[in-house]
């Protein structure tokens, strides 16, 4: 038998297109009623999700206004991704169209909320700051309960930030400072403590290193990080291999953590198999301890109610999906989230930069003149194979690799909208596009260069050592 691929679970598009069109109405009336927090949530979520299904079977994105036209069902997602999920867990990401992985539809499949304009207008009311890029742009662009951390932020009531890194090598690359440029930025407007986790336990345990190189490699990092402007006062950096050891409250947690998961549990969020190793297995309760303000006495004076939010890549969030289900029955607050969209690789955005790859990834140690070789010879393309071509029908930014890296980096906005114009009408030509990248990246990496000469091992070690923070709880 045939299946009419214009139907989904028996709706056609059009009635698809009229349960949207109905759908977004009922958001914007909920929204004019200053309805429950709740209730509004919950009608957007279904909004994404009927997105989702239209696009899935029309190959468009919903239109408010414009019906499905009977010609657009050939050039489907499905036929587009040969009818294959995105993979987004904590170590693939892959997708087959060019333009990247589709949030939106992670967003309902990982059950997190969309960073709307009503968010991003919200945090600058709170912070009374001008968002952070990021935010204007849709590069952090899901979150859990962020409205939740603002309505007690509002009440007086502070919390604290946590991310992290794995230390899997001595090289990082621009797409790994993603989530520590924008924590500095959360850090510096809510003026708040930090705690950033380095699993050098976790790199051991999946990498083939030796526990001393996991280790320096945590130490290196850190230069790195700290590189990015970190106030001493406010931020606490610690390798796993050292702080669990001499924390018996971290431990402590870890250990509840561990008594509330089963291995059927993280087999399902994780994948793992019964012929994984059983420090694996265990894993997941060392990244969530951190979420849980008891962990860090120094800091928070022995307080267990202190909110959490951690600002990460949407790949860590099965991480935090386990910790958010057991923190209530361990007696603590589910911390909330930040996620990020992933930093394309140099040869587009079917994958994430990779440190194992030198030619996919711009290095903090690259010079300016191997930034400019690896943007000029491998950064994909949304141009036209010729001039003339390209002149006659322009290129395409949603697939251009430049293009996407100066997202994450111009600042200007009426700068960037204007490249992004003349880029798609073919003013603007592959080469000049390029340039413009490599003059943005390149006294961006001096500078972080500089920055991390600065960085000397006595403040490694300052950063590095348990102390309580400038704050009072
Ligand atoms: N697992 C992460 C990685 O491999 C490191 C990490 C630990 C982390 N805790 C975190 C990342 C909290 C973001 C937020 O890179």
């Amino acid at each position: 038998t045939t299946m009419c691929n214009s139907c989904v679970g028996g709706a056609t598009t059009m009635e698809l297109y009229e349960q949207l069109t109905a759908q977004g109405d009922k958001v914007r009336s909920l929204k004019t009623a200053k309805a429950d927090k709740a209730d509004v949530d919950a009608a957007i979520q279904l909004l994404l999700k009927l997105k989702v299904d239209y696009k899935e079977v029309t190959g468009q994105d919903y239109k408010a206004g414009c019906p499905p036209s009977g010609t657009a069902v050939s050039n489907d997602r499905q036929s587009e991704n040969g009818g294959e999920e995105d993979t987004v867990d904590p170590w693939n990401v892959a997708t087959n169209s060019a333009k990247g992985v589709d949030y939106d539809k992670l967003i309902v499949r990982f059950g997190s909320s969309k960073i709307d304009q009503e968010l991003v207008d919200r945090i600058e009311k709170v912070s009374g700051q001008k968002p952070h890029r990021f935010l204007r742009r849709g590069i952090f662009f899901s979150h859990r309960d962020m409205n939740q951390v603002l309505d007690a932020y509002e009440k007086q009531k502070s919390f604290y930030l946590y991310t992290g890194r794995g230390p899997s090598s001595q090289a990082m690359h621009v797409g790994h400072l993603i989530p520590f440029v924008f924590t500095k930025w959360l850090q510096d407007v809510f003026d708040i403590p930090l705690v950033i986790q380095l699993t050098d336990d976790e790199k051991y345990l999946w990498k083939d290193l030796s526990l001393e190189d996991c280790h320096r490699f945590a130490e290196e990092n850190a230069k790195d990080i700290i590189a990015c402007g970190f106030d001493v006062n406010k931020t606490f950096i610690f390798s796993d291999l050292d702080y669990m050891g001499s924390s018996p409250e971290f431990y402590r947690n870890v250990v509840k953590v561990q008594k509330h998961v089963t291995f059927n549990q993280v087999k399902g969020i994780f994948g793992f198999s019964d012929s994984d190793c059983i420090g694996k297995i265990s894993f997941p309760a060392i990244q969530a301890a951190p979420a849980f303000s008891s962990s860090f006495p120094q800091i928070f004076k022995g307080r267990k109610d202190v909110q959490c939010l951690i600002p990460c890549a949407i790949d860590q969030d099965p991480y935090f999906r386990m910790t958010r289900d057991v923190a209530p029955r361990i007696g603590y607050p589910k911390p909330a989230l930040l996620h990020s969209t992933f930093f394309p690789a140099l040869q587009g955005a079917q994958t994430k930069m990779s440190a194992s790859d030198a030619n996919s990834s711009i290095f903090l140690t690259d010079t300016p003149k191997q930034i400019k070789n690896k943007v000029n010879k491998h950064a994909f393309s949304g141009g036209k194979d010729t001039i003339e071509e390209h002149r006659e029908q322009g290129g395409n930014p949603d697939i251009d690799v430049a293009f996407m890296y100066l997202t994450f980096f111009m600042e200007d906005d009426e700068q960037l909208e204007k490249i992004r114009q003349d880029y798609t009408s073919g003013i603007l030509l592959t080469g000049e596009l390029k340039k413009m990248l490599i003059e943005t990246l390149q006294p961006m990496i001096t500078a972080h260069q500089e920055n991390r000469k600065n960085v000397t091992d006595e403040m490694v070690k300052q950063f590095m050592t348990p102390r309580p923070l400038n704050f009072n709880f």
